[in-house]
């Protein structure tokens, strides 16, 4: 077999490591493997492929960022280039995949890539799906690789903020990514120690948040560490947002952390500052937890691919890798339950949510 691989949306700690994960595992049965640059665009301006060798990505386990590149901006289905109205070059693609006499399409993305992919599969490409994100918000798997080592990192900037919170009876607010969901301002924040942690799922209300901040003092603790995800808000607020990259494309979120940072010294007095961790949550090394999870995908996928479980994305389910269908993934996000156990930990904990 002939196998195309291709990486979309944000990047994530463990693509190389699928990358790897899928050469090997198909070079260990005598197929060929192509890397297609940047999302889609190596289907489009077709010199822009590459063929993966072992000897290519033997040493990349361990390296963030994906060494083909990727796209966030250039979905096929509605293509622009600059200013240019959006048009569907989705045809020309099935074209060159199939005149380059590809056999199976890996495509290694978050739910936008994975929305494409299932496109694509009921235009006929043979496609097999596998969940990046470090936003963890992919139904049907119990984790995304990526997360692990963005918690990770956000895990160690709050340790690090504890000692400055601490030596200056400061408030410190950390804002986190993740989008629309709160696994790791959650994650994070337990690991981390939070005094309180801000989560889409649960609008806030910013005096409950002070209140918490007053009794740590009434019981001697003098600062406090407050976890905000990008896409917390308060009831009956709005998103914070930093815009739009373009007209039509996804927003921006950010800015949350800065609002609530300002409305705590507003109400309590308290010296406040605050951090937004943006773009390093997504950079680094992969943790050994990203990089096994991505082996293990990348390698099921080429199982799959040999079984013809076309239209499926791999998906960890308890401790088993399993074939799950891309449009049973898609269309959804997996939220925080807020009845889980990790919730039920954070409560227990007595960590507020500013509810
Ligand atoms: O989806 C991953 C993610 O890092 C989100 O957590 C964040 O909101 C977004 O991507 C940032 O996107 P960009 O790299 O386009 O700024």
């Amino acid at each position: 077999m002939n196998i195309a691989v291709n990486t979309g949306g944000g990047d994530a700690p463990g693509l190389n490591a699928v990358i790897r994960g899928v050469v090997l595992a198909a070079y260990k049965k005598g197929w060929g493997v192509y890397g297609i640059k940047y999302g889609y665009r190596g289907l489009i301006d077709t010199k822009q492929i590459d063929r993966l060798t072992p000897e290519e990505v033997w040493d990349i386990t361990n390296i963030g960022g994906t060494i083909l590149g990727t796209a966030i901006r250039n979905d096929p289905f509605k293509y622009t280039e600059g200013n240019s109205p959006e048009t569907d070059i989705s045809d020309k693609i099935v074209a060159n995949f199939k005149a380059l006499g590809f056999d199976a399409l890996i495509a290694i993305g978050g739910d936008g890539s994975l929305r494409i992919a299932d496109k694509f599969t009921k235009k006929g490409l043979p496609i097999i799906g596998i969940p990046k994100t470090i936003d963890n918000d992919i139904r049907l798997t119990d984790v995304t690789f990526g997360f692990d080592t963005a918690v990770n990192t956000a895990t160690e900037a709050i340790d690090k903020l504890h000692t400055t919170a601490k030596s200056h009876d400061r408030v410190m607010v950390v804002e986190v990514m993740g989008r629309y969901v709160g696994w790791i301002g959650l994650h994070s924040g337990i690991s981390g120690s939070a005094d309180v942690i801000l989560i889409p799922e649960i609008p806030f209300d910013i005096g409950k948040v002070c209140n918490k901040i007053r009794q740590l003092a009434l019981l001697g603790q003098d600062y406090a560490i407050v976890v905000v995800a990008e896409g917390a808000s308060p009831v009956g607020g709005e998103l914070t947002v930093l815009g739009k990259e373009n007209p039509g494309g996804e927003i921006r979120l950010g800015g949350i952390g800065k609002k609530v940072a300002e409305e705590i010294t507003t109400l309590t007095g308290k010296e406040t500052r605050h951090i937004v961790l943006g773009h390093l949550q997504r950079g680094g090394a992969p943790t050994t937890f990203d990089r096994l999870l991505a082996l293990r995908f990348g390698t099921a996928a080429i199982r799959f691919a040999e079984a013809g479980k076309f239209g499926m994305m791999a998906a960890l389910q308890s401790t088993s890798i399993v074939p799950v269908p891309i449009e049973e993934a898609i269309g959804q996000m997996k939220s925080v339950p807020l009845d889980s156990d990790i919730m039920l930990t954070a409560r227990s904990l007595g960590i507020s949510f500013g509810d």
